[in-house]
């Protein structure tokens, strides 16, 4: 226990001085009177709760065991030796855990779910990392992302959606809260995995368990040798490559889900149902100058060449094997679409207006239950 609790110690004061500097109004409730703040809970997922109590008793005590507490946190598969040791890397996991209850949190929520306080209000939802499911990967539909690709989101944002950038972060942090994000993934997988293995097998040995934990690292390990490299170098960006990729836009039927000048579901109400976390989802309007993935040309490739996880939009690699500069073509062609109101184009009116984001509470069952 001493020892454990030494070295975090000073990241807790540091951190408390940072906030106080920092968001004096949110730091208050945690400051008022008491030293130490009531130990967070994660939620328990509605898969374990369907379980009966003994069961459920199983599956909380050995998912402690692998993925530890919100204040002692474990990240599966993860090699004390490359942080400089155990101590170092629970203090790391630890730092971790302060800069996602500052920053991400109130999005994300305290387990990861994407039901913090804020998400009733945000269209898209914040993610719900328990499923292992995300979007902006550079590696294939159906793969993990890498480390990397998170980096990359925390650090860039989501453009067009809520998702902040945090380029203000300091590596430090950045690299802890990426490796906290993890392990709160790496934790929801398993506890999907060990509900159902639970449920099926009416026990849970040491030994199941262990395998579990290892198929998780094993797919997320494997995401490095699955990163999406163009095939052929991009050919030059001129008034032809556009009018080819918009050739192929028809032909290949994008216009299907994103409409025929590009604005996706603004543009008439084209349904392409939900998403993987449940969510009713729309095509991406490729002309709002706001490309979510974003808008380097590499970017826009992956998607087109891999699909988006979770989401109806597909992987046109098989359909463009036969010619290598087709999805360039296409990348060029998106581009100049996301960069037309810039330069004073004017879309007509969407047929089926919709009401601006923030969305409407017109459920005053849920505004109540979420208070
Ligand atoms: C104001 C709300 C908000 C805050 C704060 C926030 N996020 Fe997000 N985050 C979102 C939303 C919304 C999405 C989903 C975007 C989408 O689906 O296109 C998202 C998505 C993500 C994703 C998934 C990207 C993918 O490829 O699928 C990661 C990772 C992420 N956020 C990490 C973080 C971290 C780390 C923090 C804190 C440092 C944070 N977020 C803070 C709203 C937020
Ligand atoms: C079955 C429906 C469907 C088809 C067909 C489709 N898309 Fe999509 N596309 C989507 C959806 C849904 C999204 C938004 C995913 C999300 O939630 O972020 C999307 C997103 C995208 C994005 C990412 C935009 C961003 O904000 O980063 C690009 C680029 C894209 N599509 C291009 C294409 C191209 C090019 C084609 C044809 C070769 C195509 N799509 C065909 C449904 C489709």
């Amino acid at each position: 226990m001493k020892s454990e609790s030494r070295t975090p110690r000073g990241d807790l004061r540091t951190s408390r001085w940072l906030r106080q500097i920092g968001i004096p109004a949110a730091s208050l409730a945690l400051l008022s009177g008491c030293e130490r703040v009531a130990e967070p809970k994660f939620v328990v997922s509605p898969e374990v709760a369907a379980l009966d109590a003994q069961l459920q008793q199983a599956v909380q005590q050995h998912l402690a065991a692998q993925t530890g507490t919100p204040v002692r946190p474990k990240l599966l598969g993860a090699e004390p030796e490359a942080f400089g040791g155990e101590i170092k890397l629970n203090a790391h996991l630890q730092h971790g855990a302060e800069v996602y209850r500052q920053n991400c949190q109130q999005c994300h929520g305290p387990s990861g779910d994407g039901a913090g306080p804020a998400a009733e209000y945000l269209s898209p939802k914040p993610r719900d990392y328990r499923k292992g499911v995300f979007k902006f990967t550079s590696t294939g539909y159906g793969n993990k992302p890498r480390r990397e690709d998170l980096v990359r989101t925390v650090t860039r944002g989501v453009t067009g959606t809520s998702m902040p950038s945090f380029a203000r972060l300091e590596k430090k942090d950045l690299d802890a809260v990426v490796d906290y994000v993890l392990a709160l993934t790496h934790r929801g997988e398993l506890e999907i995995l060990l509900a159902a293995q639970a449920d099926s097998d009416g026990e849970l040995t040491d030994d199941g368990v262990q395998e579990l934990a290892q198929s998780i690292v094993d797919q997320w390990r494997a995401a490095d040798e699955q990163i999406v490299e163009p095939v052929v170098k991009m050919p030059a960006f001129t008034p032809e490559s556009v009018a080819k990729g918009q050739e192929i836009f028809q032909k290949r039927e994008c216009f299907k889900c994103h409409g025929r000048d590009g604005r996706g579901g603004l543009a008439g109400g084209i349904e392409v149902g939900v998403d993987a976390w449940g969510q009713k989802t729309a095509a991406a309007d490729l002309t709002s100058g706001m490309l979510h993935g974003g808008n380097l040309p590499v970017d826009v490739y992956r998607r087109i060449h891999a699909g988006i996880n979770g989401t109806p939009m597909p992987a046109f690699k098989d359909i463009l094997a036969a010619d290598p500069d087709a999805t360039w073509y296409l990348v060029h062609y998106v581009l100049q679409l996301s960069d037309q109101r810039r330069h004073g184009v004017q879309f007509p009116a969407a047929v089926e207006p919709k009401p601006a984001p923030p969305v409407a509470l017109d459920n005053p069952a849920e505004e109540e239950s979420a208070q």
